[in-house]
């Protein structure tokens, strides 16, 4: 530019009027982005002068994380935007319908039992289930796994006759199967998340590495249930009878969906909360440390054992409805803190069991599901499991001591929940000498509703023991944590 702006130079060009004009224009544009290159900086210089000044530099980063702006209400997606398919079988009709009235809202929740033929139905029930269906012949379809049944050609095909009844308004179609549980509140707000508008393909893999193998990582274990956005599962209705047919050697329903996702080329977005739990004997290792996202569903319930002691598999799950109506988000989330004068471990995993370890655990250890299952192999080994496992524990003196949820109240006024949780295990055999939690024979914890736990990035509550003021009660606050609030002694 200095070369340029030489008179020497200029001059040169001064037998052309026509040249010297562009010219003068091209110095002038240069000279103008210059100058407004020039004000920039100084502004932006001035400006992080301003920023040095600022008093509020000197006192701790802000992190507070406030909820995203929401969607007018009306727009959100809510139950009635979902419809439900479940796949059940006459056999076992009788006990597992009791599983879905767990969960089902009558003229609340959409959707249809899909059942190969016929069963009877008591008017009392008719009023607390959705309407039953008869699915449609398949047996004109080939089936070929030699250990399998067909019906998973029936219960795939769910989606498709679930289409093709034209009802309104719908934004997901959700499958599951007559064991699964749903907690729908948890469900509606995990599908918030997704444009329904797009295509869609979202639910969870097996606990069983081996399933994985098996079947395949791509595929969203039915039992566990999944959603299909509408687009998604009109485009499937098109073209899933001719896909079926390419895949006779398939096992069941859920990779045969699978291997239609695979060809329309939409993948499985994987959302932890739903819970094939290809696992047997007692869940409680893996609820107990329940990942940190809302808890969708259950399944196997006639596979695991009763997710409370002392109680049938429904009564168990009856035991959770207190909770799920006082906060379903909080449903299972899990806080870990310590006592810290009794050198005490301490994991709140809330409306279901608190436990209490002697001596001092890490964070990073209590988080991880402890192996009370066996794997699909009905094995204990932890090479099994497509995540991190723990011993449940080494001796009988690190086996936990189990608090399950005993009784829940709500206080209005403090806008504050109330869970009581007792404990029926034996006392363990061990003879450490140090503070000892038999004497605990009820945890009270605290806790505030948290309709925004999801709308803010996933973190695990603080938990928090409170003052002892009764013999034998350990009282726990359980809440969003604090600035600076660590699992630290
Ligand atoms: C769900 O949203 C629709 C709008 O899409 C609204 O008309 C309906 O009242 C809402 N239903 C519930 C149960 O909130
Ligand atoms: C559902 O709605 C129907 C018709 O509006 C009504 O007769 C029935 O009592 C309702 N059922 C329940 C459980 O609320
Ligand atoms: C799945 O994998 C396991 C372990 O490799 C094997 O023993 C089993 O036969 C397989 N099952 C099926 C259904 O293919
Ligand atoms: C819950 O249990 C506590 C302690 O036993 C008791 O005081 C309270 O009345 C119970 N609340 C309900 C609603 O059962």
């Amino acid at each position: 530019m200095s070369t340029m702006n030489n008179p020497k130079q200029l001059e040169h060009f001064q037998s052309s009027w026509n040249i010297t004009k562009l010219v003068t224009i091209f110095i002038f544009l240069i000279f103008m982005s210059y100058l407004f290159y020039t004000i920039g900086f100084l502004a932006y210089n001035n400006t992080s002068h301003q920023f040095d000044k600022n008093p509020n530099i000197l006192s701790p980063i802000k992190y507070q994380i406030e909820p995203i702006p929401k969607l007018p209400l009306e727009q959100k997606t809510n139950i009635s935007h979902i419809v439900f398919g479940i796949g059940a079988s006459s056999k076992l009709w009788n006990h597992r319908k009791e599983y879905i009235k767990l969960w089902w809202k009558p003229n609340i929740t959409r959707g249809n039992v899909w059942l190969d033929k016929e069963v009877k139905i008591k008017p009392s029930d008719e009023k607390l289930l959705p309407t039953l269906k008869i699915s449609s012949d398949t047996s004109k379809f080939k089936y070929k796994h030699p250990l399998g049944i067909r019906s998973g050609i029936r219960i795939s095909r769910i989606v498709s006759e679930t289409v093709r009844l034209r009802l309104e308004n719908v934004r997901w179609f959700v499958m599951g199967d007559d064991d699964t549980f749903f907690v729908t509140e948890n469900l509606v707000k995990l599908l918030q998340k997704y444009d329904h508008n797009g295509f869609y393909y979202i639910g969870s893999n097996s606990e069983s590495h081996f399933q994985n193998i098996n079947f395949s990582y791509n595929m969203a274990y039915g039992g566990g249930g999944f959603a299909i956005s509408y687009p998604l599962a009109v485009a499937l209705e098109r073209m899933q009878d001719r896909c079926i047919e390419r895949y006779p050697k398939l096992y069941g329903s859920d990779d045969r969906i699978q291997a239609c996702m695979a060809e329309l080329g939409v993948p499985l977005t994987i959302e932890k909360g739903f819970h094939q739990f290809d696992v047997y004997g007692n869940a409680f290792g893996l609820l107990a440390a329940h990942p940190v996202t809302p808890l969708v569903s259950l399944h196997h319930l006639d596979l695991i054992e009763p997710i409370f002691p002392n109680m049938n598999r429904v009564q168990a799950l009856q035991q959770l409805k207190e909770p799920i109506k006082l906060d379903p988000y909080g449903l299972m989330q899990q806080s870990i803190c310590y006592v810290k004068n009794w050198v005490w471990t301490v994991s709140v995993s809330w409306g279901y069991a608190v436990q209490i370890f002697r001596g001092i655990f890490s964070a990073r250890d209590i988080e991880m599901p402890a192996r009370t299952f066996l794997n699909w192999y009905r094995r204990v080994d932890y090479n099994g499991f497509p995540f991190n496992t723990r011993p449940f524990s080494r001796n009988a003196c690190q086996k936990p001591f189990v608090f399950h949820l005993f009784n829940t109240t709500y206080d209005v006024a403090a806008n504050e929940i109330v869970t009581r949780y007792v404990r029926v295990q034996p006392n363990p055999n061990c003879k450490w000498k140090m503070e000892d939690p038999t004497q605990i024979h009820m945890v009270e914890v605290y806790k505030k509703p948290d309709p925004y736990l999801w709308d803010k990035s996933p973190r695990r509550n603080c938990c928090r023991v409170q003052p002892r003021n009764e013999e034998g009660i350990l009282v726990i606050d359980v809440g969003k944590c604090r600035e600076d609030e660590v699992v630290e002694l």
